[in-house]
């Protein structure tokens, strides 16, 4: 079965997509038709999904930069050239490694130098992006920007406060840049995850750990990378064109909105 090409024709750069979500995200707006530039840290992992579009059929380059050096990010825009779609995706604690067990700890216990990590990559790196990527999509009247950010922003976690707090500058910086851009032609939105798992087919249960702890989602499971990669689709498809502004919790029930 081949999938819609609601992203026939447009260029998107997927920030982070070296593996797990990012890497799923990157797939499925190719195999929508999409142009897909491939952003990560790690060289190796960018070229490594670049081989997986290309294998699959699709078209894609890996653009390896660091999202929070702005400098950095800007000769990346001027070298890649505009983009249709920017999906924000880099994230945690902005090292390829991933968090660690001393990444989370009690806010009373922890110095500015230990939120920087967290600020840099889910705040500064959103909007060096934006910054680099948006006055094109102004320009040519069209655009999406989606962000991928925490139910930590929207509740908070203990733990977890100087991600929960860029998670939510992120979400309250994309509403006003929503309200900036939308006049022509670009939306601007969130996504808000609780845990999403490793890829894997439908209906294969979590490992136990995991499940232990979404056992208090409504769904009693974790996310599917998938899942997530099909709101990225939605939002930045044709059929997203008047939602903006929002921020929409993907997240098994663990938390509503209204
Ligand atoms: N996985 C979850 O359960 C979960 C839950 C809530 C929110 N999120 C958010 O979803 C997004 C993806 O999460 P994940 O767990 O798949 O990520 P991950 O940490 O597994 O992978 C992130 C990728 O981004 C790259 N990266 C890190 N810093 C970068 C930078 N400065 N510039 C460019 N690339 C960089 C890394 O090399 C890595 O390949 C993140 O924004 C994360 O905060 C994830």
């Amino acid at each position: 079965m081949t999938a819609e090409q609601t992203h026939a024709g447009r260029r998107v750069l997927v920030t982070g997509a070296g593996q797990r979500l990012g890497r799923v995200i990157a797939r499925e707006l190719a195999l929508r038709g999409a142009e897909v530039l491939v952003n990560d840290l790690d060289a190796g992992r960018a070229d490594a999904v670049v081989g997986e579009i290309q294998a699959a059929g699709g078209k894609a380059s890996a653009a390896v930069f660091d999202v929070t050096d702005f400098g950095s990010v800007t000769a990346a825009a001027a070298a890649l050239g505009p983009v249709d779609v920017l999906v924000n995706n880099a994230g945690n604690a902005g090292r390829p490694a991933g968090p660690t067990r001393d990444d989370f700890a009690w806010f009373t216990a922890t110095d500015p130098a230990d939120w920087d990590g967290f600020l840099k990559v889910n705040l500064y790196g959103v909007m060096h992006t934006a910054r680099a990527f948006v006055p094109a999509m102004v320009e040519r009247s069209w655009g999406r920007v989606v962000t991928i950010i925490s139910d930590a922003g929207r509740l908070g976690e203990p733990t977890m406060a100087a991600y929960s707090a860029a998670k939510a500058g992120a979400a309250g910086f994309s509403r006003a840049l929503a309200r900036e851009v939308g006049r022509h032609g670009v939306t601007v939105n969130c996504v808000s995850l609780g845990t999403v798992g490793p890829d894997r087919a439908e209906g294969e249960p979590d490992a136990p750990e995991l499940a232990q702890s979404v056992g208090r989602y409504v769904i009693r499971r974790s996310g599917r990378p998938g899942e997530v990669a099909a709101m990225v689709a939605f939002l930045s498809g044709p059929d997203g064109g008047w939602v903006t502004g929002q921020t929409y919790p993907m997240n098994g029930g663990y938390s509503f909105a209204l």
